[in-house]
């Protein structure tokens, strides 16, 4: 089987299990693509595994966005979520999309991981960073079971939508304020003294939404993935004086 784990990955968590399922499915053709924003994929794949974190309860904006442009013709498709903590209705979203673009649903898992978002709360080397990093044990492990789960589900091809979620009416009041301070904390990036002009933001974000030439610009399709801010590879990236302090984080 051609297997193609199509991934969309702010800091790092969901494109690193990406990596680790290519090393665990074994017997299979494996074949990743990265999701940005207008990115085409080729339809050469017998069956897809998606990856994406969750973001206030949602899939991403770019991952909606290509889901959309996808052909199902019956082939099984795998989703897994990468979260903080709760996944509200991401999975169930991602699934019913997917169904309706004629995918076949096969299952629906979450990860938990280190939140990309809460982890600039801490200091670096704090004891609240470390916690924060907790979530991170034995995650090559459950990957790895995690592939066995995957190969089985995409081999017996039964359909799985999941439920929606109760608490879902009290995350939508939460996700929309967030969304409110989110613009304004959009607003506040900005690249410090430590910036080199090395353009290295512009190819990284998803969205296109960087330019490099004799300052860094923002430009306003930022979906708050934390790219930029978690890779600059002088961490020279701020939001105004919040992160001064916090970790940088690439994944496990
Ligand atoms: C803007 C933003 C919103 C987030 N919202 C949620 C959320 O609603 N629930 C959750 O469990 N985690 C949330 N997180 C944490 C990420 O989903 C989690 O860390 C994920 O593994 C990040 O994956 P990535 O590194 O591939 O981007 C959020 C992170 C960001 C940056
Ligand atoms: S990646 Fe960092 S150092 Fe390079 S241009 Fe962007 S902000 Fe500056
Ligand atoms: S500008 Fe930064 S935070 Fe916004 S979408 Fe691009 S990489 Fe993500």
């Amino acid at each position: 089987m051609r297997i193609r784990i199509a991934y969309y990955s702010g800091s790092g968590n969901t494109q690193y299990v990406a990596q680790l399922l290519r090393k665990y499915i074994k017997n299979h053709q494996i074949s990743t693509f990265f999701i940005k924003k207008n990115k085409k994929m080729d339809d050469s794949y017998d069956a897809l595994v998606l990856g994406m974190p969750v973001y206030a309860y949602m899939p991403p904006e770019t991952v909606l966005e290509f889901l959309k442009g996808l052909k199902g013709r019956e082939r099984p498709v795998f989703v897994y979520i990468t979260k903080g903590l709760i996944s509200g209705n991401a999975g169930k979203i991602a699934a019913e999309l997917l169904d309706k673009n004629s995918f076949l649903v096969v299952g629906v898992h979450d990860i938990l991981m280190p939140d990309s978002l809460f982890i600039l709360l801490s200091k670096h080397g704090s004891l609240l960073h470390r916690i924060m990093l907790l979530p991170n044990r034995g995650i090559e492990e459950r990957v790895e079971r995690l592939a066995t789960i995957i190969v089985d589900k995409l081999e017996k091809k039964t359909m799985t939508i999941p439920k929606g979620k109760w608490y879902v009416p009290f995350t939508k009041v939460v996700a929309r304020m967030f969304w409110k301070k989110e613009k304004k904390l959009q607003e506040a990036f900005l690249a410090d003294e430590r910036c080199d002009l090395c353009g290295a933001c512009e190819g990284l974000c998803p969205r296109g939404n960087i330019r490099v030439k004799d300052t860094v610009v923002w430009e306003d399709d930022c979906e708050f993935c934390l790219r930029c801010l978690h890779r600059c590879p002088r961490e020279a990236i701020q939001i105004g004086t919040y992160t001064l302090k916090s970790p940088r984080y690439k994944g496990p």
